[in-house]
């Protein structure tokens, strides 16, 4: 499965001093030098961490390709169709989260998110819905023409026990399946690390995975070289 990075922590850091370093730009190059498939940024309506500065530069300097998470509003999808990602991931967004904490809901949000497809559609980028590992989501995703799903993993990040774990994994197999059968490409993301990988890689359905905090919190310690070589062997489906 592709392994693409998100850069999100690396803006959060630079941030906490409102200093030019550590640089997510510089940061995301050097991801792709390690070998990374893909850069993923989450412009936030708060600019909490990523802003629009390293979103144009990131157009203008990645190789590989570039994802931005994105909440289905105006202002957001007005900049994602002047920069134009190869791909736009639209994802639920809360001011008070430390961190997204679901998928969205597109049953109860259909015509919102309906909207923001067919304009990032116009701009020509391809669109992914970040969900639940849920049947109905999935039905009303592939309603409304999104290419993508990406599948929210958290619960199985979460899990304890083998029994949860197995329990959650199944989850995400069958969502996955499911997904593939209607025609939608399928990403991955939340909470996967160098652990819980391991099993995760045997879901042949996941195109991709978006990993950010397991990877850099390794790399603080290994380096980003290392730390992506690590992850790039896990993600080696067998
Ligand atoms: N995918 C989406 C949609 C996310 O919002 C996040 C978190 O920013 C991730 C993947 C990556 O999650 P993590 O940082 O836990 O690897």
């Amino acid at each position: 499965m592709r392994f693409c990075i998100n850069v999100d922590h690396i803006a959060t850091l630079r941030n906490a001093r409102g200093e030019v370093q550590p640089d997510p730009v510089t940061f995301a190059l050097m991801a792709e030098q390690f070998g990374v498939d893909g850069i993923v940024v989450h412009l936030r309506e708060d600019r909490r961490h990523i802003n629009e500065r390293d979103v144009r530069l990131l157009r203008e300097l990645i190789t590989t390709k570039l994802d931005l998470e994105m909440a289905a509003v105006d202002e957001i999808i007005d900049i994602a169709c002047d920069i134009r990602p190869e791909l736009a991931t639209i994802v639920p967004e809360r001011r008070q989260e430390l961190t997204t904490e679901g998928g969205i809901n597109v049953i109860d949000n259909i015509k919102q998110i309906k909207n923001a497809i067919d304009r990032l559609h116009e701009a020509e980028i391809t669109v992914s819905l970040f969900i639940e590992p849920d049947i109905n989501q999935i039905d009303a995703a592939a309603e409304i023409n999104a290419d993508f799903i990406e599948i929210h993993t958290g619960n199985y990040a979460n899990a304890v026990g083998e029994e949860e774990l197995f329990d959650e994994l199944e989850r995400v197999r069958v969502a996955a399946k499911h997904a593939k059968k209607l025609g939608l490409g399928v990403n991955a993301g939340h909470g996967l690390n160098y652990i819980n990988m391991k099993d995760f890689v045997a879901i042949s359905e996941i195109d991709e995975v978006s990993i950010g905090h397991a990877v850099i919190a390794r790399a603080v310690f290994v380096g980003l070289d290392q730390a992506i070589k690590e992850m790039r062997e896990l993600t080696k489906q067998q």
